[in-house]
């Protein structure tokens, strides 16, 4: 999972394929490199660290002069992150230099048989490897850059997006893909090329784009144009360029601090732009294609399957409370990485729904996957539009929440959750499992969460005195029931996430079978205690907590005092349906885990170890 940056054309490479890597960082940081070739000969700089540690060492190192290049932000499969196994990894005989990002299973038996003919490694890269056998299969049978390309990949089992480029022949790009995204921008007049993971290192550029399916390979050329064809058999694929819909502005910080806070502070419209042309008040109807379309699959269906990781997975344990309370469909709430090994139980009858941000997370995809090849109608809750999982699901619904670059998730939570809630209304409406005034009521409700949350990012303030006070804390715990478990959960990962505080989220009623003996003066616990719900029951939850001292931090629906009365410091949501309550309760964790990370110096939108889209398992 990394980010790769490409460009031929007449521009000067080197600004773009940085720039470039900044955007891309979100995917891995944890080594840079970048490739140029300046007109006579390849020059490769390359470092552990950011694409910044990069920026500082190229000019001192290259000349930046050149009009093709390449470059990578990697996030470490196979060796540690330091200088050598940084990409771009170049061949034996200097010629071939790659980037890639994914794995290559079976790259120790190539690396043997490689060995055996010769050729010697400098880094524990599976990537290094991948390069030397294309120049191997390359000089066998003197073939052409593309040909080898091709024969290498089909024998390689793993994933990639790879592009690859001969310094004696530098007029030419060829790229791949197998499970990892890339996508080519197009210059006017086909005179220019970019390369990239997502479409942002080009948008200043250009708005036309192709995104290559898997198993697809293209060989680009100056002033030549790009020509795809399939791995596998060599078929010749038609060119579609699509128009791309979002601008640069959407993936800047916009005068906040950190993407995370403004992505926090997006809510309100990203919930709005979620529900526009979908939820109709007046009409009192929920208008989703892709539900319509499939109708019968949805009122047929056994029972629904949820799969997704991490934060998606958190919305997906939402669901299950809507879906099942409103619509009375049995759900089932699964890991993605657990679901695809454990030889599920799956018919045709089954709707499967996969959840994920950024539509490409490698376990989410092939736990679909599995799903279809048992016959199981695939739905596909994505951010990214055009991403894996959204074009190999059998249909969808987008959460429209545009782009988020935070490595923690927030906005994609909330506006998951919206998409849910109004799959889970239509269903319900269809089945008649709610009334019309309930129906009403729901779509009126929803109509005014951004409001509300507009409301709830008002105790911005309230929630950096209680960060200031709770971040040393050395655990943390977060206590829901209900709709508000799921929520619990999030908020602890939230601040696992960005603050490496130690936090666990647990059923509040759970608390007493174990977690419970954790508690003590130091301990903070987070308890999600609004009025709609289990208010009676977890209101005595709090009174446990009390008994031994620990710090009560009460998430409460504005003008309560019940909890106010036991609580060292609450913070308040306004009132809503229990059933949208998470949208809202949501909002203070993502806040307290920010400003406590913060004030911990941590970087907020670069979490350690992690990176944005998990594209590998
Ligand atoms: C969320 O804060 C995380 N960084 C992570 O758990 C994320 O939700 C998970 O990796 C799933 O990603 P996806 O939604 O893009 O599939
Ligand atoms: N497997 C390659 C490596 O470890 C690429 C990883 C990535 O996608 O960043 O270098």
């Amino acid at each position: 999972m990394c980010g790769i940056v490409g460009y031929i054309g007449p521009r000067k490479a080197y600004p773009i394929i940085i720039e470039g890597l900044k955007r891309l960082e979100y995917r891995g940081y944890d080594s840079a490199g970048i490739a140029l070739f300046d007109g006579k000969d390849l020059k490769v700089s390359k470092t552990k660290g950011k694409v910044a540690d990069l920026e500082a060492q190229v000019e001192k190192e290259i000349t930046t002069t050149g009009n093709v290049g390449i470059g990578h932000t990697r996030w470490a499969t196979h060796g540690v992150p330091n200088d050598v196994n940084s990409h771009p990894h170049v061949s034996n005989s200097g010629n071939l230099v790659i980037i890639h990002n994914g794995i290559i299973e079976n790259y120790e038996s190539l690396k043997l048989e490689l060995i055996s003919r010769g050729y010697t490694f400098k880094s524990d890269t599976d990537t290094e490897v991948l390069v030397n056998l294309i120049e191997e299969i390359q000089k066998q049978d003197n073939l052409k850059l593309g040909k080898a390309v091709q024969v290498a990949l089909n024998q390689v089992i793993g994933a990639y997006a790879i592009a690859v480029f001969d310094k004696n022949k530098p007029e030419e790009i060829v790229v791949a893909r197998l499970g990892s995204p890339l996508a080519i921008g197009i210059g006017d007049n086909d005179d220019e090329f970019f390369i990239a993971s997502d479409a942002s290192p080009f948008l200043e550029y250009t708005k036309n784009a192709v995104y290559l399916e898997d198993e697809e390979m293209a060989i680009i050329r100056f002033h030549k144009g790009i020509k795809i064809r399939k791995i596998k058999d060599d078929s010749v694929v038609e060119t579609f360029v699509q128009e791309l819909q979002i601008n640069l502005e959407q993936i800047e910080k916009g005068g906040f601090d950190h993407f995370m806070l403004k992505e926090i502070h997006e809510q309100p419209k990203a919930i709005t732009d979620t529900y526009r042309g979908r939820l109709l008040r007046n009409e009192a109807i929920i208008k989703m294609a892709g539900v319509e379309d499939n109708m019968k699959k949805f009122l047929n269906a056994n029972r629904i399957i949820i799969v997704a990781c991490g934060t998606s997975w958190h919305a997906g344990l939402v669901a299950e409370y809507i879906f099942e309370d409103l619509a009375r469909i049995p759900v089932e709430v699964e890991y993605a990485s657990e679901f695809r090994y454990r030889n599920p139980v799956i018919n045709e009858d089954d709707v499967v729904i996969a959840i994920s941000q950024s539509g490409e997370t490698a376990d989410t995809l092939a736990a679909i996957k599995l799903a279809k090849s048992k016959g199981a109608f695939v739905f596909g809750v994505c951010n990214v539009v055009g991403s894996s999982i959204a074009r190999e699901s059998d249909a969808g619904a987008y959460t429209h929440a545009g782009p988020e670059i935070g490595v923690a998730s927030t906005k994609a939570f909330t506006t998951q959750i919206t998409v849910l809630t109004l799959i889970a209304l239509r269903l319900a409406r269809a089945k008649g499992t709610i009334s019309s005034s309930d129906f009403r009521t729901h779509l009126l409700e929803l109509e005014l969460i951004p409001k509300k949350v507009e409301k709830a990012l008002e105790s911005d303030d309230n929630i950096k005195v209680i960060s200031k006070i709770y971040k040393d804390a050395k655990n943390f715990l977060y206590l829901g029931r209900g709709y508000n478990f799921p929520v619990a959960l999030e908020g602890a990962l939230k601040l696992k996430e960005i603050s490496y505080i130690h936090a666990e989220g647990y059923p509040a009623a759970e608390m007493k079978h174990g977690p419970i003996a954790l508690i003590d003066e130091n301990m903070p616990i987070a308890v999600i205690a609004t009025k709609k719900g289990h208010y009676e029951k977890v209101v005595s939850n709090i009174q446990e907590i009390k008994s031994r001292k620990g710090k009560i931090i009460g998430i409460v629906t504005e003008g309560d005092t019940q909890v106010r009365g036991l609580a060292d410091h609450v913070i308040e949501v306004p009132e809503t349906l229990e059933s949208l309550s998470p949208l809202l309760t949501t909002i203070p964790l993502q806040l307290l885990s920010y400003h406590i990370a913060v004030m911990l110096d941590k970087n907020v939108d670069q979490p350690r170890n992690l990176a944005k889209s998990v594209t590998v398992e």
